[in-house]
């Protein structure tokens, strides 16, 4: 991270999304009084104010935002602001046509909606450099201003540009990154399929192609396309520390990115901020809220963060918009707090009458502020004053679980063995079984110092080189405990086979390679043999080449039946277990338990449902206990709970859906091995 300080607030920053040019100027005034009562301290404010505040090109109007900030400050409230690079206006297009994205299909992208020009254009580049040289010295020093908000969810709607200025900008990064065609032709394995290349002009971006494009090219392609987005944040960033004082972010989208390797973006912003929406299909979408948020604060190197976005209610872009039940939200967010963030805000103040986005719920929803979305933004609003002290306290964990964007877009390319092993969906598996199980983690990258842990979870390592695969051997050695999923360590990274074969790099800590995949069919199922149980499993089968692993598991029934399926193998002081097939959430209990036996963890008594979570204070613990069951629950734990300022001497009772913030006597714990 780089070195401007947040903080900026004390206590917990409150707020939202704030486009206030959609209203007449006596709204606002009605906005700020409703902020006060609702308890907001922060706002975000002129991501998409582009058009507003360089109506032509070159000339500024900044006497709405001067207003704007003036107002907010006068109430008390702090001010996050953007740049507008996200939303060009009509006039820059018109102006620029070769600044629109081309898709892969050679379709340029219109206006009419949002989302960046193309990263490579020069145009758009010195258009961004100006505006941000603009806002900096505008309001670099202006009270209000505590944080800046740079662009607004790198990578989406639009990422990737295949139009010739970014094919040229293509190329000459690969230059840079391999000095020669030999070294580009070797990684790529152009000799397959004639692809071998003799003139850097003309190598090609993996743009429509008969079948599939070389996987090695689509593999820095993804590379690249996240270079070119972190380069444009650069150019504001370095402009915003050169002109100003407060801190840089931008808006992650953790676990629900594709183009944007966090690892290296949480390196370039001053903290971390996060968005967040529940994805509606799923029943358990809480599950994927705590993934989100466990990775956003690992990203981050474990400080505290910002959850920029999250909704009071429905969204409006999912099939389906499911409208939060009371006190959801409430859950929503201080587990959120609970696993890290500092700051809680939501997309946006009020709700939109008009545009894109008027069915998306807000902190003021259209039915105004006699309402129950309105109320419960108010309460907790009380809540996060009432928990301020909470600030600052960091988390600790045992567990880690590996997590690589680069291994998720490789991972993702086309022709794998099964369309069935998914990346995501196999994250989501193993993070929901330790979830379930009342594990605390952190994520990591795999070539991590990971000696801080007793025990890492590698669900999905696709993509695994061979100085991860040494590191990881380290760690088993050194006494740690390891459970690596299937389909992991397979390609380098050039997405080529590793020598040795599949698997190769873990051989040594696994006590096993793989010598031939056995996918099943769509629908197919077998089981695992696993002590008494017989574990339900699917998707994925392998014929292992044991090499000193032990058997713990054996297939019954599909295409490996009465293979190997699950083994462990000691390794120096630690152990290292291998999960060769695909098991859900269930199934993996009972190999998780063990998984967790040999790495000294032992399990709190309680309820699935009742999500636990822990952050250290200097003086206090503060654990946060957040029922998603229906029916009470119960939790030894002595201390106050800070939200209904009640003492609880031993027995914590909580209601279904209810949630308590209790501060607690510091726990003694060494923590790592
Ligand atoms: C994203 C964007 C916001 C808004 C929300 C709606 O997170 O950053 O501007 O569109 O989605 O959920």
């Amino acid at each position: 991270m780089t070195s401007k300080n947040w903080p900026a607030l004390e206590g917990i920053a409150y707020g939202g999304d704030y486009n206030p040019e959609q209203w007449p100027r006596e709204v606002w005034d009605q906005d700020v009084a409703l902020m006060r009562a609702a308890g907001v301290n922060f706002v975000s404010v002129g991501i998409f104010s582009w058009a507003m505040l360089e109506p032509k090109e070159g000339l500024f109007d900044f006497t709405w935002m001067d207003d704007l900030l003036d107002l907010l400050h006068a109430n008390g409230i702090a001010v996050d602001l953007g740049t507008p690079s996200v939303s060009p206006p009509a006039w820059f297009f018109h102006a620029y046509p070769e600044a629109r994205v081309t898709l892969k299909d050679g379709t340029v992208m219109g206006f009419g909606s949002r989302g960046m020009a193309s990263h490579a254009s020069p145009e758009y580049r010195e258009a961004i450099a100006r505006m941000a040289t603009a806002l900096a010295d505008r309001y670099g020093n202006h009270p209000a201003v505590v944080l800046w908000h740079v662009h607004n969810e790198y990578g989406v709607p639009v990422a990737e540009d295949f139009g010739p200025r970014s094919v040229a900008a293509w190329q000459r990064w690969l230059q840079r990154k391999y000095e020669t065609l030999d070294a580009l032709n070797g990684a790529w394995g152009t000799a397959f399929w004639g692809q071998r290349y003799l003139d850097w002009d003309h190598v090609v971006a993996p743009a429509a192609t008969p079948t599939i494009a070389n996987p090695a090219m689509k593999l820095d392609w993804a590379r690249f396309t996240d270079d070119q987005l972190r380069e444009c944040f650069r150019i504001e960033r370095d402009i915003l520390h050169e002109r100003t004082s407060q801190p840089v972010t931008t808006n992650f989208m953790a676990h629900q990115s594709w183009n944007t390797d966090l690892w290296k973006w949480a390196q370039e912003v001053d903290v971390v901020s996060d968005d967040h929406y529940l994805w509606s299909p799923d029943p358990d979408a809480h599950v994927g809220l705590a993934l989100s948020a466990d990775l956003t604060r690992s990203v981050g190197g474990g400080k505290p963060w910002i959850l920029m976005e999250h909704s009071t209610s429905a969204v409006n872009w999912q099939g389906h918009n499911i409208a939060k039940r009371p006190g959801e939200m409430r859950r929503n967010a201080l587990t959120h707090l609970g696993r890290g963030a500092d700051g809680i805000a939501f997309f946006q103040w009020r709700a939109s009458r008009s545009g894109a986005e008027k069915f998306h719920s807000a902190m003021v929803p259209h039915a105004g502020q006699n309402s129950r979305i309105f109320r419960e933004v108010t309460q907790l609003g009380q809540h996060l004053k009432d928990v301020a002290e909470i600030q600052g306290a960091t988390t600790k964990a045992d567990v880690a679980v590996l997590y690589d964007w680069e291994s998720l877009w490789a991972h993702d390319l086309e022709w794998r063995p099964s369309d069935d092993m998914q990346f995501r969906e196999r994250m989501r598996a193993y993070y929901e079984r330790l979830w379930r199980d009342g594990v605390q983690v952190d994520f990591a990258h795999p070539e991590a110092d990971l000696s801080q842990y007793r025990l890492v979870v590698a669900p999905t390592s696709y993509l695994l080189t061979a100085s991860a695969g040494r590191n990881l051997t380290q760690f088993v050695q050194n006494g740690g405990t390891l459970v690596v999923g299937a389909f992991s360590g397979i390609v380098n990274e050039f997405d080529a086979v590793h020598e040795g074969g599949f698997g190769a790099p873990l051989k040594e800590a696994l006590g096993l390679t793989i010598e031939e995949f056995l996918p099943l069919r769509s629908g197919e199922t077998c089981a695992v043999h696993y002590g008494a149980e017989a574990l339900p499993s699917d998707a994925w089968a392998e014929d292992l080449a044991l090499a000193g692993a032990e058997v713990r598991g054996t297939f019954d029934g599909g295409p490996g039946d009465g293979l190997p399926a699950i083994t462990r193998h000691s390794l120096g002081d630690g152990q290292a277990w291998y999960v060769g097939t695909r098991l859900g959430v269930t199934a993996l209990a009972p190999v998780l338990a063990d998984v967790y036996a040999d790495a000294g963890i032992t399990l709190l008594d309680r309820p699935e449902t009742l999500e636990i979570m822990t952050r250290h204070g200097e003086t206090y613990d503060f654990v946060v206990v957040c029922n998603h069951a229906n029916d009470d629950a119960h939790l030894s734990i002595t201390g106050t709970d800070l939200l209904s300022g009640t003492e609880i001497d031993g027995q914590l009772t909580l209601a279904g859906g209810d949630v308590a913030v209790v501060r607690t006597a510091k726990e003694e714990r060494g923590g790592g091995r």
